[in-house]
């Protein structure tokens, strides 16, 4: 099981300096607006990712006053993960290049342990699932809201996604750049086929993984969701890939590789998953198909970076048709469920973390989110009012309370 037991802040968002022990169990942690809630758990996740979930740019996640006072702005992030018996220190600094007031972008060192990593090495050391208000956003916003969150969710099962998604990314790029090149010229096969191969080759490794885990969220997020809101509906969650794989007659049934997974309470078919050699010819296909239209487009067309899911409710789309309750009910379903996937691919649960869910469920949905919370080894929650929870459930947590990017324990919560 993967347990933060230590997290230590400088001058990341509005945390000058923290050093906070965390137990394994549940944490919570009180605010008003704006004091550093959302910010505390973005750190986290930071740590566990590399990647922040909002910023646009590294500059952002750095203190305002550490932008205007040091002479060589940072930010650092660092945390005491434990696993089984095994203790890992994980560090991210951020340093501006050139000083302050060069107005250069900022350099990221990761380390593990005291040494030197890549950003990627991080990746599952940490495991984290993270649920924020702006999730509803997975549900009703655009398409690249889903594909990020599959790729959160892949890496932090599977390094090898990761080199794969950075390559296919630099792919894509290049590609463009040689479609455009080729535009109003005699076509010459040569030119392109390089860059189908790579294409192909990292594009059909991703879309076969995503294949993968979103038949395996389908399961788990119709399970949560009947738990969560059963009389609204069966929930589904299925993958539109940009490229088709629906014209899979060539393969035979036993090909498709069956899904592992425990018995079903729901009886919905588990979504096929094809072979990925069959992803891969069926890309290469596909891409002859569409040649002149990127050529004239200079945009590669087809693959993973245009990818979908969608929510359906007894078969209609939640984007289109759902309330926003219904929205964000889905949401926070497959959220649960991915604690759960997770859990089975890594053969550990996750650290929960929660950002203010409570204040927007019923008492139903609340029970069975907390539910979930007493069973994963460490969860983290926060609110702006305590009495979003019962005394009794604060009882046996961690207390906290946050003022200004200032954490201590809660004493004056009055149970
Ligand atoms: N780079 C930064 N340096 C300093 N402060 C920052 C930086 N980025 C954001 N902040 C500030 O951090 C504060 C806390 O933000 P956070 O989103 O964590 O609040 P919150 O406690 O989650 O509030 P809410 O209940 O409204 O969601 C905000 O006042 C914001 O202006
Ligand atoms: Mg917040």
């Amino acid at each position: 099981m993967f347990y933060l037991r230590h997290l230590s802040l400088k001058n990341f968002r509005n945390y000058l300096r923290l050093e906070l022990d965390l137990p394994r169990g549940i944490t919570v942690i009180q605010g008003r607006n704006a004091q550093g809630k959302t910010n505390l758990l973005e750190a986290i996740t930071y740590l566990a990712t590399s990647k922040s979930l909002r910023a646009l740019s590294d500059a952002e996640v750095v203190h305002w006053l550490a932008m205007e006072r040091e002479p060589i702005p940072f930010a650092e992030v660092g945390g005491e993960v434990q696993y089984d018996g095994e203790v890992n220190h994980l560090r991210i600094v951020l340093t501006q290049q050139g000083g302050r007031g060069s107005g250069s972008g900022f350099r990221k060192v990761v380390t593990i342990n005291g040494v030197r990593k890549r950003a990627l090495d991080l990746m599952g050391l940490l495991p984290v699932v993270l649920f924020l208000p702006e999730d509803i956003d997975l549900v009703a916003g655009p398409p690249s809201g889903r594909r990020r969150y599959l790729n959160i969710v892949l890496c932090q099962m599977d390094r090898e996604y990761c080199r794969h998604l950075d390559a296919y990314n630099k792919v894509v790029t290049r590609r463009n750049a040689q479609l455009r090149a080729l535009q109003g010229r005699p076509f010459d096969e040569n030119l392109i086929a390089f860059w189908d191969d790579a294409l192909v080759e990292h594009g059909a490794y991703i879309i076969h993984k995503r294949q993968e885990v979103i038949a395996h969220l389908d399961i788990r997020a119709r399970e949560q969701h009947r738990l969560l809101a059963g009389h609204e509906g069966r929930l589904r969650v299925e993958y539109r890939p940009s490229v088709d794989l629906s014209e899979r007659g060539n393969v035979a049934p036993q090909e498709q590789l069956a899904l592992k997974l425990p018995a079903q309470p729901v009886a919905y078919h588990p979504q096929p998953v094809l072979p990925e050699s069959q992803i891969r010819k069926r890309f290469a296909d596909l891409l002859t198909k569409v040649r002149a239209r990127e050529v004239e487009a200079g945009v590669t067309l087809i693959g993973p970076h245009r990818d979908d899911m969608v929510f359906l409710l007894d078969g209609r789309d939640l984007r289109t048709y759902g309330s926003r309750g219904q929205q964000r009910t889905t949401a926070l379903a497959l959220k649960l469920a991915e604690v759960q996937v997770l859990e089975e691919a890594l053969g550990a649960s996750p650290v929960l973390l929660l950002d203010d869910v409570m204040s927007e469920l019923d008492e139903e949905r609340r029970e069975q989110v907390l539910h979930v919370v007493a069973a994963v080894p460490q969860a983290i929650l926060t609110t702006t009012d305590w009495a979003d929870f019962s005394p009794d459930f604060l009882a046996v947590a961690n207390c906290l309370q946050v003022e200004g990017g200032v954490i201590h324990p809660a004493y004056t919560l009055s149970r």
